[in-house]
């Protein structure tokens, strides 16, 4: 089955008991049992199970072609789970362009619990493998990279972690599984900020987590559990919706972002643009190797902060905001957003400059979005 029919099709997308054609949001925190020493019932508390959340789940599974998969109430709850597979004096290795908040998650939380994280450069595998040490036990993946979209080996950092018996976690968000497939590369964990193009509307927070390793699943079911890190009922609900048409908004947005990708290259205002998509981009070849296409979101470097604060106040149809992976265009500045958690000097050394802008293309005609860009630049 090709994706945009298993997106509609191959998961619960109709209700068994009634026959409705979507999945009705089974609000209830409660489920009454029928005897006490009774058959056990699958249903009891919606922190354990619910069956909204369940047929999400399925769909992740099917996006994912996972055995199996988990609903987190953000993608954050769900990084935040991952890492707590850890155990006291455990060392992991993560990019140093890392997304801000797994970034502050490895700083600030991780060392209360004994866990150490050295941050490497991703595209160098001898930079992995120099600071393997006997306790490390994970290696974080993120590629393409937000904001910066640097991009890494995915099947060559798997290889090098395998052989030293490490853990394998893929933040997969930016190209989601419709266009890169980590799992299949051999990453053992796969997760997703469900918030941005899975549901696609910019109107719901949440995560989800993938693999196909069933010890895996049961320490993250307890994990989940002990947490409360589960996804609302009214959220799971959203997102089945906004999954299905996730295969043809990601197109449109996909184009858009290649042709706007290009517009800004070719545009002497602006100093650097980085996008996985063109051929200039210096892992161009890894990524057409792992990736089926640029992605949606492409990020570029003004020269002064007068162009930036120009284009900003003059743009007309991009949101100026935090996020990605909506409907509609979002430009956003990552040192003063994604990346504000950041000190400037974290910041400095990722390469994440104050004049940097990150655009996540939405669907809108793209002769629009160029006219826009045009307008506000000139
Ligand atoms: C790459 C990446 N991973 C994880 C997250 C966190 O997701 P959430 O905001 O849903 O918690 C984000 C948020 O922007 C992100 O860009």
């Amino acid at each position: 089955m090709k994706i945009n029919t298993k997106l509609l099709h191959d998961y619960p997308v109709v209700d068994s008991s009634t026959g409705a054609s979507s999945i009705p949001k089974y609000q209830s925190s409660t489920f009454g049992q029928k005897e006490l020493y009774g058959q056990p019932q699958k249903y009891l508390y919606t922190r354990f199970g619910n069956p909204t959340v369940d047929a999400l789940e399925k769909g992740f599974c099917s996006l994912e072609n996972s055995e199996y998969a988990l609903a987190y109430s953000s993608g954050m709850a769900a990084i935040a789970n991952v890492l707590m597979l850890l155990n006291a004096g455990d060392h992991i290795i993560a990019p140093i362009e890392v997304y801000g908040g797994t970034c502050q998650f490895a700083t600030e939380i991780l060392p209360k619990y004994k866990i150490s994280v050295s941050f490497v450069d991703m595209s160098d595998l001898k930079d992995i493998e120099a600071n393997i040490h006997s306790n490390t036990k994970l290696i974080y993946i993120e590629t393409p990279s937000n904001p910066l979209l640097k991009v890494c080996d995915i099947q060559k950092i798997v290889e090098l972690a395998h052989k030293n018996n490490i853990l394998t976690v893929t933040d997969n968000t930016f190209m989601t599984a419709l266009y890169q497939q980590p799992l299949a590369m051999g990453s053992d964990i796969v997760l997703e900020s469900v918030t941005k193009f899975v549901n696609g509307h910019s109107d719901v927070v949440a995560g989800l987590v993938a693999t196909n390793q069933s010890s895996l699943a049961d320490k993250l079911r307890l994990l989940q559990k002990n947490f409360g890190a589960i996804l609302g009922v009214e959220d799971a609900w959203l997102v089945l919706r906004g999954m299905k048409t996730m295969g043809l908004r990601m197109e449109k947005a996909v184009e858009n972002a290649q042709k706007i990708a290009e517009y800004l290259s070719s545009n002497p205002k602006i100093k650097h643009v980085y996008y996985p998509g063109l051929e200039k981009h210096p892992n161009a070849v890894i990524h057409a190797r792992q990736a089926s296409n640029g992605g949606a979101v492409l990020s570029f470097e003004v020269y002064d902060k007068e162009t930036l604060k120009k284009l900003t106040q003059r743009i007309k149809l991009p949101i100026l905001a935090v996020s990605l992976g909506g409907v509609e265009s979002i430009l956003s500045h990552p040192a003063t957003m994604s990346h504000a958690c950041l000190t400037p000097e974290e910041r400095q050394k990722q390469g994440v400059t104050d004049e940097l802008l990150r655009l996540s293309c939405g669907i809108e005609n793209v002769e629009d979005l160029l006219e826009d860009f045009e307008q506000a630049l000139h």
